[in-house]
């Protein structure tokens, strides 16, 4: 007999995250065998019953729901799970945590500032735990790189600069809104890449670098009108498609960051760079277990760039995987959110990042945006601890 307590889950939306995340639960147990709780996959909620029905039967649910309303009513859910679009993160954030459930959530909070505030609100007052899905903080080596920063490795920090690339909405042709498009309706999204990508990239870098006090920002929407998928008919697209701002961090550093949907040949491409005094260190999507490390205190004849391959097992979570050099990739980082999640509620602390932490990040997009259309500098009014 298992003196394991089980965490049922209830998860909405089975697209992209909904498999991430789904994964994630069934492989948190083999990989993470000393965690007291034990996700149960109890249901998942989409509209499609012919496919959620589907959905449920290829990941192993025990059930599933049409309705989002239903599910956070069942008293056999414990959490729920919203990998929906981002207009429906607050008000099924909201619903669960009144009816006492666990929230995860995905990014970005919600649109907008204020919509993302009463989800932070509804959770403190149900006292109930919470996370969202910024899972770049959890590959190996990212969180390596956040372990050399606060030993001091780096010293005082003067740069951070990050990208976000994709190419994958050059097509004028490409709709907006409905299924599989609704990154390109402002009404669903709250915003372009800003929402999408950027605060990725905002995320990381004040998990990495403390708070952004103040950002300059340019914003460019490229194609200016596409058919809305619900409507057949042409409209005004008023997502940003392309993102550039620089910023002052709280510590002194400047940052400089751009993601775009329209760099062609990058289907993913997530970098990011930080100088320091002592030394640097940089990181690419596209080769996630490695991080490049250059010291300037290391003897001048051999100095130079070191390629850190992250799997040996006193690297941040490579203990739970394989033997040293053999790597992981990019659906671990959500098996390490959960993991993470349910120590967390094993020792009553919370996950980080909380509600309350990812609103930070929202406010950041929020004084890009409003940067960018005043053609002003901006004060983000983060408060980073
Ligand atoms: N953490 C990451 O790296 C990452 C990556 C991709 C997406 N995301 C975020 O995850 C969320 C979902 O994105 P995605 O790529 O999985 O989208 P997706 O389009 O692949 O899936 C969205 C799902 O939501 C469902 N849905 C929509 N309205 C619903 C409703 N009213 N009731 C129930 N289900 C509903 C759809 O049927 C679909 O299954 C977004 O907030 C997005 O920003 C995060």
């Amino acid at each position: 007999m298992s003196n394991k307590k089980d965490l049922r889950i209830g998860l909405v939306g089975y697209g992209f995250m909904g498999r991430t995340h789904s994964n994630a639960y069934r492989r948190v147990p083999n990989f993470f065998p000393d965690l007291q709780y034990n996700p149960i996959l109890k249901a998942v909620c989409a509209r499609n019953e012919e496919r959620v029905k589907a959905f449920a039967e290829q990941w192993g649910y025990e059930s599933f729901e049409t309705d989002w309303r239903k599910l956070v009513a069942r008293d056999d859910i414990d959490a729920i799970d919203i990998c929906t679009p981002n207009h429906m993160h607050a008000e099924i954030a909201i619903a669960a945590a009144e009816a006492g459930k666990m929230v995860l959530c995905e990014k970005p909070l919600a649109r907008t500032v204020a919509e993302a505030q009463p989800m932070v609100d509804a959770v403190e007052k149900a006292g109930i735990a919470n996370t969202v899905y910024y899972n770049y903080r959890r590959v190996p080596a990212v969180t390596l790189a956040k372990q050399l920063i606060d030993a001091g490795k780096l010293g005082k920090i003067f740069h951070y600069r990050a990208n976000f690339l994709q190419d994958w909405t050059i097509s004028p042709e490409l709709p907006q809104g409905g299924e599989g498009t609704w990154r390109l309706d402002n009404d669903a999204a709250g915003s372009g890449v800003t929402g999408d990508l950027l605060a990725h990239c905002i995320d990381t870098a004040m998990w990495l670098n403390g708070g952004i006090k103040d950002v300059s920002a340019v914003t460019e929407t490229f194609i200016k009108e596409r058919v809305h998928s619900k409507t057949g008919e042409k409209q005004k697209v008023t997502i940003d498609d392309a993102c550039l701002f620089h910023c002052h961090f709280d510590n002194g550093s400047l940052g400089l960051f751009e993601a775009t949907r329209y760099a062609r040949g990058h289907k993913a491409l997530y970098t990011f760079e930080i100088n320091g005094e002592h030394a640097s260190i940089r990181w690419d999507l596209h080769d996630l277990s490695r991080l490049e490390y250059f010291d300037h205190r290391d003897e001048s004849v051999e100095r130079g760039w070191r390629s850190i391959h992250v799997t040996d097992g006193d690297q941040p979570y490579m203990d739970k995987w394989w033997v040293p050099g053999l790597s992981i990739g990019y659906e671990h980082s959500f098996v390490h959110q959960v993991a993470d999640f349910l120590k967390a509620l094993e020792e009553g602390k919370p996950c980080s990042p909380t509600f309350k932490e990812a609103q930070e990040t929202q406010k950041v997009c929020e004084a890009v945006l409003e940067s960018a259309k005043s053609r002003s500098w901006k004060d983000t009014g983060v408060e980073w601890k």
